[in-house]
């Protein structure tokens, strides 16, 4: 039986998990969901999901790696065991997997996209264009399977290869560099919106709401992103969890990984709505809002080459940060279950990963209107995979939140989270009861409406 190592510091979890946490889905996913549902209701719906059930769920997530000291599917079965409850509890382990293994496939694809931009912006090649040669530029992206599948697969390899390093010489060392410059620019860029674009209908978008704009999907869609922002419910917080100092706190750790995503989040939207209003621009642009409406805010600023060069290389960081916690999981299952060397479980994950992108690869193309998703569930594969993801994140969270919740008995979970009895008090009425319901409600109200 295999026995995990742990970070080299105290702090490791924290930068490791901040590192998962922000990328793609704060930089490109939160502000083109945020423009197409609305604005301000949207975030509500967001803000209130990660602090009733985000954070509940971050620290049991966190506390069943620590305590089982194992990768996601093996530490299932070892608590499960040791607890002497059912075997099904294991499919938190498989779910998360399968998560990983779907996430991935499609995260490669879209961070590839950064790599042809960050090219573009320094290359100059958009300077002074109009809004139709940017978005044609765009369009002719996503029209060429060839490009898209080289970027894919350069940034998939990039991120096996930081993996296959192992959790010192590849996560945390690149997590170090990675991670400081990424805030650095994050706030530059801030400034430069701030400066260049129209901040006020940035903030007044983001930040007045109704609520009954918001229709049924966008709930889900919501709720969906604030599991996809803090990387719950699918093993990577709980891989990285397993290699947490025992001297580290659950809960503070917590906070601080909720509130730096958060931040980054609102840093992004303001930036971006603020270029995007400034240029009279259309919010609800969709996936392409962050590839075509900044590239051409870019276009037409004062050093919007060099700036714009700088944000994607941005984009790609934080996005390769995140994409090797999405491997870790699967992989470190690989080693301790068939007793394969890192790289080898690092290869098959990411191999299998990489064809499975494909399919997302030919949504933009070949297969955008056409083929068997379309047949079968009537959207892309890109779609439907973004759909199960959805689903499954949720799910696998409100599992986790049952089993922290009323597995673990008050004696094991006190010896992790080592605080008050009121906070344990309302920490076990959050996922005891309020996580669980609210994910439920969701589904409730929204998987009968998700069809076609
Ligand atoms: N949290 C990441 C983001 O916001 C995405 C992610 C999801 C990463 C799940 C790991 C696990 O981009
Ligand atoms: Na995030």
């Amino acid at each position: 039986m295999s026995t995990h190592n742990v970070w080299t510091h105290k702090g490791t979890f924290l930068l490791a998990a901040v590192g998962s946490a922000v990328g793609l889905g704060n930089l490109w996913r939160f502000p083109y969901l945020t423009g197409e549902n609305g604005g301000g209701a949207f975030i509500l719906v967001y803000a209130l999901t990660i602090f009733a059930v985000g954070i509940p769920i971050l620290i049991a997530e966190t506390m069943l790696g620590r305590a089982s000291r194992r990768s996601p599917i093996m530490g299932m079965r070892f608590l499960a065991r040791t607890h002497k409850t059912s075997r099904a509890w294991e499919s938190i382990g498989w779910l998360g997997g399968a998560s990983a293994f779907l996430i991935l496939s499609f995260y490669s694809v879209i961070a590839g996209w950064a790599i042809h931009y960050t090219w573009q912006m320094f290359t100059g090649s958009l300077v002074g264009a109009d809004a139709q040669t940017v978005s044609d530029g765009f369009d002719a992206l996503l029209a060429s399977p060839a490009l898209l599948t080289l970027y894919h697969t350069l940034f998939i390899i990039a991120s096996g290869l930081i993996v296959g390093l192992g959790i010192h010489k590849g996560i945390e060392s690149s997590l170090r560099i990675l991670m400081p410059a990424l805030f650095l620019i994050l706030l530059g860029v801030l400034a430069y919106g701030f400066v260049n674009g129209d901040f006020a209908a940035a903030a007044s978008f983001l930040f007045t709401f109704n609520l009954a704009e918001l229709s049924l999907e966008g709930w889900l869609q919501a709720m969906g992103q604030s599991f996809f922002t803090l990387s719950l419910g699918m093993g990577a917080i709980m891989a990285y969890g397993a290699y947490m100092s025992d001297q580290a706190s659950l809960t503070r750790t917590a906070f601080a990984v909720a509130f730096v995503d958060t931040a980054v989040a609102m840093v992004a939207g303001l930036a971006i709505f603020s270029l995007v209003f400034g240029a009279g621009l259309d919010a609800g642009s969709g996936p392409g809002l962050m590839f075509i409406s900044l590239p051409l805010a870019f276009a037409e600023m004062p050093f919007g080459a060099l700036i714009g060069g700088v944000f994607f290389i941005l984009v790609l960081g934080a996005a390769i940060s995140s994409s090797i916690s999405l491997i870790e999981p699967v992989a470190a299952f690989l080693v301790e279950r068939f007793d394969l060397t890192r790289p080898q479980a690092v290869f098959g994950m990411v191999l299998a990963s990489w064809a499975l992108g494909l399919l997302t690869v030919s949504s933009f193309n070949i297969w955008a209107e056409t083929g068997l998703f379309h047949d079968l569930f009537g959207r892309s594969a890109f779609d439907f995979i973004e759909l199960l993801t959805n689903i499954f994140m949720p799910l696998g969270g409100m599992l986790i939140a049952l089993f922290a919740g009323w597995a673990l008995t008050h004696s094991e979970v006190m010896k992790e989270m080592r605080t008050s009895e009121t906070w344990f008090q309302v920490w076990r009425f959050l996922v005891r009861f309020v996580a669980p319901a609210a994910v439920a409600f969701v589904f409730l109200r929204t998987l009968p409406q998700v069809h076609g």
